[in-house]
C-alpha cells in the first residue's frame, strides 16, 4: 500500500512541476527568425538580414523538379511543391517528370473541381480543402499547386475539369473555403493559372486580347477572392501572355493588379517553364522560378538550375548594377513569409493520408456534385422491384479516370469504378432489402477508347484492349440490351490527350469512339435507358430526345463508382447544378459565335467580352441543351413569394431578400436556390441577369425553409473601364430567384438610389 501511495504522490509531484513550467512560457532566446511564435514580418526581416547575396539568389529558383533549396546554413528548409488540385501527385525523380516508384505515395483522389463547383455547397469546398490539405501535409509538401479557377470560356478547353465553371460569382464563392481548408494544415494553396489561361491550344505562347471590363468582371474575380477573402499564400502565373508580356513575368498582372490593387502578400510561383526573361522576371514580381529547364542537369550544364533566369544571370546583372537588390529582397521576403507560414509555423498539424474520413469526404462531395440533367417517367432511380436484369454498357464503367489528364493525374490507393460501385450497392442493399435480392448485373463494353494509361502515366499495352472491332463491341451491346430490363450507359470523355487533358484541347464537341451512334442504337431497342456522362466538359447529345434519363457524373475520384451508384439507386437524392452552360452545338458558344478560338497561335481575341456562358445565351436568346445552374431532383420544390426588406437600395445599405422553399415531394432533397440580378436601365450593355447569390437548403418531405440572401450595391455594379472602377448607375433593378438560370420562380424589382 505504501508503495502505491509513494508512486501516486511522485506522479502528482511530476504533473504539478510540468504544469508550472507550461504556465511560465519558456522565453525563446534564439534568433527571431527561428522563433515560431514571433511576428512573421520580424522573422522575415531577421532572416533576410542574415542571408548572403548567393543565398538570396538560390532561394528564388528551383533546385529540382518541384523544390527550392531554402537556406541550409540558417536552418531554413526547402520549399516542396506538389500537384494537384484533386490529390497529391506521385513522387517524381529529382530531375524528371517520371514517377520515382515510391510505394507510399498512392493517394486519395478527390472529385475534379467541376464536380466540387457543381455541389454549389461551400461546406463541401471546406471539407475538400481540409482533406486534400491533410494529405499534402502528411506528404511533407509546402505548397499544393491548386486550386485552378480559370473561367470555362469554351467546352473544348482540355483543363476545364480542373476549374470551377463559367461564372465569376460561383467560382469566387467556392474557391475561398477550399483555400482556407488547405491552409488550415499550414500548407500553402497556390491558386492558378493567373490569368486568362482558358485554353490549352497555344497556351505557352498565345497573347490574350480582352477588354478591361471582361477581365475585371469575368476572368479576375475568382483570383481576387482567393487573395482578398481566402488570403491565399501563393499564386501561379500562367504560360500565356497578356498585353504581350508572359504572365509569369507580367507587370500588369503581377504588380499593378496583384500587388498594387489587391495587396497580395504571398509568393508568385511560375508555371513550369513559364519564365522567359531575367529582367522582366526580376522587375515584374515573380518570386519563385520553376521548371525552366525541367531536367536540371541531364541535358547539359547550361540547363542546370543555377542557370535559370533568376539564377546566375540575375546575380550577374545585380553585381553589374543592372538590376536592383531591392527587387531581389522583395522576392526573398515573399518566399520567407511562405516558409514561416508553412514549414516553420507554430503548432503545425501533422496531416493524414488515405484515411476513411478522406474516402468519406470524396464520396460526399461526389454525391453532392452529380447533376441529374433529365429524368422522364421517373426512369431514375432504378426501380429494382421492376427491373431485375440490368445491363451496364460503356468503357467508362470500368476505365480509370483518375489517371491521365496531365499534371493533375493521380496514382491512387484505390479507385471504385462505376461497375464496381453498382455491384457494391446491390450487394449491400440486398443484405437488408429484399427488393434488391435477385437483381442481376451484366456488362458490355460497347465502345473502346484506344489508349489506356497506367497509374505511372505510361500507356497500357494493346493486349489489355478488347480485341473485338468497334462494330462487334457495339453489336454485342445492342444485342444484350434487347434482352435486358434496364440499361445503364456509362460513357463520356476521358483523360487522354484531346479529351479532358492538359496540353491539348478537344478537337470536337462530340464524345469519342462512336458513342453517339451507340447510345442511339441502345435507345431504339430499350426505352429503360439512363445515360451517365463522365466528363469535365459539356458534350453534344444528338440523342437527347431519345433518352429518358441523363446524368452528368463528372470525374468523381477514388469513390466515383460508389457515388454514381448512390444516385442511380436512390440512396442519395441528386442535388448538383451545372457550373457551366451546355450548348446544343459549338456554334452556340460565344467564343465560337462572337469571339475567337483558338486564335492564330500568336493572339486570341476574346471579342465576346463579358458575354460568356449564360450571359451570352440569355442576351442572344440561344437556347442551351442544359443551362447554367440546371439540375433536377428525385423530389419537387415549391418556391413561395420573394420578399425584399426595402423598395430601394442606397449607398452603404444592405437589402435582405427572403423566399420560402417547400419540399412537396415524398423524399428528402437538397435545393440550390439561386439569386440573379438584372439591371433594367443601364448606359452600357449588361447581361440579362448575373448570379449574385445562392443558398443550398436540405429539406425533409413537406418541410419549408426560408432561403435568405443579403445584397449590397456591389451586387449591382459593373466595371467601368474608363474610370477603372466598379460603378452602379441609379435606376430600376430586378431580383430573380430560381432553380436554375432559366427556371426563374419569383421576381421583384427595386430602385437603386
Ligand atoms: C504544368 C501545369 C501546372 C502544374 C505545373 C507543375 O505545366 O500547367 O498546373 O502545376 O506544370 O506540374
Amino acid at each position: 500500500m505504501k508503495k502505491i501511495l509513494l508512486i501516486i504522490s511522485s506522479l502528482f509531484l511530476m504533473a504539478s512541476c510540468i504544469n508550472s513550467q507550461n504556465s511560465k512560457k519558456v522565453k525563446f532566446n534564439g534568433p527571431v527568425y527561428l522563433d515560431n511564435n514571433a511576428n512573421i514580418e520580424d522573422r522575415v526581416e531577421d532572416a533576410l538580414s542574415k542571408m548572403t547575396l548567393q543565398e538570396k539568389i538560390d532561394l528564388i529558383h528551383a533546385q529540382s523538379k518541384f523544390s527550392t533549396p531554402g537556406v541550409p546554413r540558417l536552418g531554413i528548409p526547402e520549399i516542396w511543391c506538389s500537384d494537384g488540385p484533386h490529390g497529391i501527385r506521385a513522387q517524381v525523380y529529382w530531375d524528371e517528370w517520371d514517377q520515382a516508384g515510391w510505394t507510399n505515395d498512392s493517394c486519395t483522389a478527390f472529385p475534379a473541381l467541376t464536380c466540387l463547383a457543381a455541389t454549389w455547397n461551400e461546406d463541401m469546398s471546406s471539407l475538400y480543402g481540409k482533406s486534400i490539405g491533410e494529405e499534402a501535409r502528411y506528404r511533407e509538401k509546402t505548397v499544393l499547386l491548386g486550386p485552378g479557377v480559370n473561367i470555362y470560356r469554351t467546352p473544348l478547353n482540355g483543363r476545364n475539369f480542373e476549374y470551377m465553371g463559367e461564372d465569376p460569382y460561383l467560382s469566387s464563392t467556392m474557391v475561398v473555403p477550399y483555400i482556407e481548408g488547405v491552409q488550415s494544415n499550414h500548407v500553402a494553396a497556390c491558386v492558378k493559372h493567373f490569368a486568362l489561361n482558358n485554353q490549352e491550344e497555344y497556351r505557352s505562347e498565345t497573347n490574350v486580347t480582352v477588354s478591361d471590363r471582361a477581365l475585371y468582371e469575368i476572368y479576375l474575380p475568382a483570383f481576387k477572392a482567393a487573395v482578398q477573402k481566402a488570403n491565399v499564400w501563393a499564386i501561379m502565373g500562367s504560360y500565356n501572355k497578356y498585353k504581350n508580356q508572359f504572365n509569369c513575368q507580367n507587370k500588369y498582372l503581377l504588380k499593378d493588379i496583384l500587388r498594387d490593387e489587391w495587396n497580395f502578400d504571398g509568393a508568385v510561383i511560375s508555371d513550369w517553364g513559364g519564365v522567359h526573361d531575367t529582367k522582366q522576371a526580376a522587375e515584374h514580381g515573380l518570386d519563385l522560378e520553376f521548371g525552366t529547364w525541367t531536367n536540371g542537369l541531364t541535358w547539359s550544364k547550361s540547363n542546370a538550375y543555377d542557370n535559370y533566369y533568376l539564377g546566375q544571370p540575375y546575380l550577374k546583372a545585380i553585381k553589374k548594377g543592372e538590376l536592383s537588390v531591392k527587387d531581389l529582397e522583395q522576392k526573398v521576403k515573399n518566399d520567407l513569409r511562405l516558409i514561416f507560414r508553412t514549414t516553420m509555423s507554430a503548432n503545425r498539424p501533422y496531416g493524414s493520408f488515405n484515411t476513411p474520413e478522406h474516402s468519406a469526404a470524396g464520396r460526399e462531395i461526389a454525391d453532392e456534385g452529380i447533376v441529374l440533367l433529365k429524368n422522364e417517367n421517373n426512369t431514375l432511380p432504378v426501380d429494382v422491384k421492376k427491373y431485375k436484369n440490368i445491363l451496364i454498357v460503356g468503357e467508362n464503367a470500368t476505365r480509370s479516370l483518375c489517371i491521365g489528364g496531365g499534371s493533375s493525374s493521380l496514382k491512387v490507393k484505390y479507385e471504385i469504378s462505376p461497375l464496381e460501385g453498382i455491384k457494391n450497392m446491390l450487394r449491400d442493399m440486398a443484405s437488408h432489402n429484399s427488393d434488391f435480392k435477385d437483381v442481376k448485373i451484366s456488362y458490355e463494353k460497347g465502345y473502346q477508347h484506344t489508349k489506356l494509361l497506367k497509374s505511372d502515366n505510361t500507356i497500357e499495352s494493346k493486349k489489355s484492349l478488347d480485341s473485338r472491332s468497334a462494330l462487334k463491341l457495339k453489336n454485342a451491346a445492342v444485342e444484350a440490351a434487347k434482352k435486358a430490363d434496364y440499361i445503364i450507359y456509362i460513357g463520356g470523355l476521358n483523360k487522354d490527350l484531346n479529351q479532358d487533358s492538359e496540353g491539348q484541347d478537344r478537337l470536337t464537341y462530340d464524345m469519342p469512339d462512336g458513342q453517339n451512334e451507340l447510345i442511339s442504337a441502345l435507345s431504339k431497342v430499350n426505352k429503360n435507358l439512363a445515360v451517365i456522362i463522365l466528363s469535365g466538359n459539356g458534350v453534344a447529345m444528338p440523342w437527347v430526345s431519345d433518352v429518358p434519363a441523363i446524368v452528368e457524373g463528372w470525374y468523381g475520384g477514388s469513390e466515383a463508382g460508389n457515388a454514381i451508384a448512390d444516385v442511380l439507386f436512390g440512396k442519395v437524392n441528386p442535388s448538383g447544378k451545372l457550373p457551366f452552360t451546355m450548348p446544343v452545338k459549338l456554334e452556340d458558344n460565344s467564343a465560337f459565335a462572337l469571339g475567337d478560338y483558338p486564335g492564330d497561335g500568336e493572339n486570341v481575341d476574346y471579342k465576346e467580352g463579358i458575354f460568356v456562358g449564360y450571359r451570352y445565351a440569355d442576351k442572344y436568346k440561344v437556347k442551351p441543351l442544359f443551362c447554367f445552374g440546371h439540375g433536377l431532383s428525385y423530389t419537387t420544390f415549391k418556391y413561395g413569394d420573394i420578399k425584399l426588406s426595402s423598395e430601394t437600395l442606397s449607398e452603404g445599405d444592405k437589402m435582405k431578400v427572403t423566399i420560402p422553399i417547400t419540399n412537396i415531394g415524398s423524399r428528402q432533397g437538397k435545393e440550390v436556390v439561386q439569386l440573379y440580378i438584372s439591371d433594367l436601365e443601364c448606359s452600357v450593355p449588361r447581361p440579362v441577369k448575373e448570379l449574385k447569390g445562392f443558398v443550398k437548403l436540405d429539406l425533409q418531405p413537406q418541410e419549408t425553409k426560408i432561403a435568405e440572401f443579403e445584397i449590397d450595391k456591389s451586387a449591382l455594379s459593373f466595371f467601368d473601364a474608363n474610370k477603372h472602377a466598379w460603378v452602379v448607375e441609379p435606376g430600376k433593378f430586378e431580383i430573380l430567384i430560381g432553380s436554375s438560370s432559366r427556371d426563374i420562380r419569383s421576381k421583384a424589382s427595386f430602385l437603386e438610389k
